[in-house]
């Protein structure tokens, strides 16, 4: 049995309780992690509302990411990645990740540079994955170009803002208060834009004299997609990773045939093993000798005891993070 926290109906974060569960058992090519800390992302508030529900096969419990020690799973398999029992690890995982144990694809594990501590490492799996796939793979982002980030202090923003600047890049964030601003500067960002009392067009213009970015990381969509057209580049790449601003668009297509646009997005959970564990494979070559370095680090504004995980959603709720939020299993942390 296992301590684990479920949804156990939808609705708001009171929904969230500590309950035993059976302990998951982990299958061929998969690994058991004992799970130390558990990282919190905004898809989790949707599944816990009852409008983003698991992939097929995937666990009921939410939880997109861990980090712990590896506690058993398919030997062979792990021995061919270069994994032993007891190594540290973090994972992305499709669900099940708000659990002292989980189960994950040996591909989506990546081992945890010795400068990290688990809180840190557990919040690294969903906004890497996501950032790499979106901005590097997708939208191709070159070292000097430019690219607008939305929402430069949310988990997947303070993750955008720093491998972008690794990478070579220019960086223009957006924010919603003048703090929020400061701290993407603060993270490297070349310029930051609060978005209530500016409009980021206009302001990506002043910057940009007129010529536009080169990439947008967005997860605004809605009236956002007409403003975005408008301030790229030519051959600018629009990279949509959420809606929280309605599905609907309506945006000038002429721009995008004179300025030969591309308008493309994508959504990490339903994707394939062998497509994460491909994403895994150039995290560890390009973005963890980053992390081993120091170049990029992972921000962590709070942490949770998993009893208190209602607690860490109302946080996220209320927007006033800066980076990350994370759950603790103190049992996985002694170990
Ligand atoms: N497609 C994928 O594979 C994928 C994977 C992971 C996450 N996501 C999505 O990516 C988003 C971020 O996830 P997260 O876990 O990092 O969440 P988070 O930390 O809670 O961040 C949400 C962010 O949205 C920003 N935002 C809301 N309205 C905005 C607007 N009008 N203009 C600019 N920014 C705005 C907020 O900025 P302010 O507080 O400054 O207003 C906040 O920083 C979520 O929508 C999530 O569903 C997508």
């Amino acid at each position: 049995m296992m301590k684990a926290v479920e949804i156990s109906a939808p609705g708001g974060p009171d929904v969230l309780r500590l309950v035993e569960r059976a302990a998951p058992v982990a299958g061929a090519g998969e690994a058991l992690i004992r799970v130390a800390a558990s990282g919190i992302n905004r898809p989790d508030v949707l599944q816990r509302k009852g409008v983003y529900p698991p992939p097929p096969g995937a666990s009921d419990l939410p939880g997109l990411e861990v980090a712990g020690r590896i506690e058993g799973g398919d030997a062979d398999a792990l021995a061919a990645a270069g994994f032993a029992l007891g190594d540290r690890v973090c994972a992305l995982v499709a669900g099940g990740g708000y659990a002292e144990l989980c189960v994950a694809p040996i591909g989506q594990c990546l081992p945890v540079p010795g400068v990290l501590s688990d809180i840190e490492a557990a919040s690294l799996p969903e906004t890497m994955f996501t950032v790499w796939s979106n901005v590097f793979e997708r939208a191709r982002l070159q070292p000097g170009e430019t690219l607008l980030i939305q929402g430069g202090t949310s988990g997947i923003g303070v993750t955008a803002i720093q491998l972008a600047k690794a990478h070579g890049a220019i960086v223009i964030a957006t924010a919603g208060s003048d703090d929020k601003c400061a701290a993407c500067i603060a993270l490297g960002a070349d310029h930051a834009i609060n978005y209530r009392s500016h409009d980021f067009v206009e302001e990506v213009r002043r910057i940009t004299a007129k010529r536009g970015v080169d990439v947008i990381l967005d997860m605004v969509a809605g009236d956002y997609v007409a403003r975005e057209v408008s301030c790229l580049a030519e051959d600018g790449r629009l990279v949509i990773i959420a809606v929280q601003g309605g599905v609907a668009a309506t945006f000038d297509a002429g721009l995008v045939l004179r300025r030969r646009l591309v308008i493309t997005g994508s959504t990490l959970r339903p994707r394939s093993v062998a497509f994460k564990a491909a994403i895994a494979e150039s995290l560890r070559r390009t973005v963890w000798p980053w992390l081993a370095a120091g170049r990029v680090k992972p921000v962590v504004y709070r942490e949770f005891e998993a009893g208190d995980a209602a607690g860490a959603h109302r946080l996220m709720e209320s927007n006033q993070h800066i980076g990350k939020i994370v759950l603790t299993w103190p049992a996985g942390q002694a170990r």
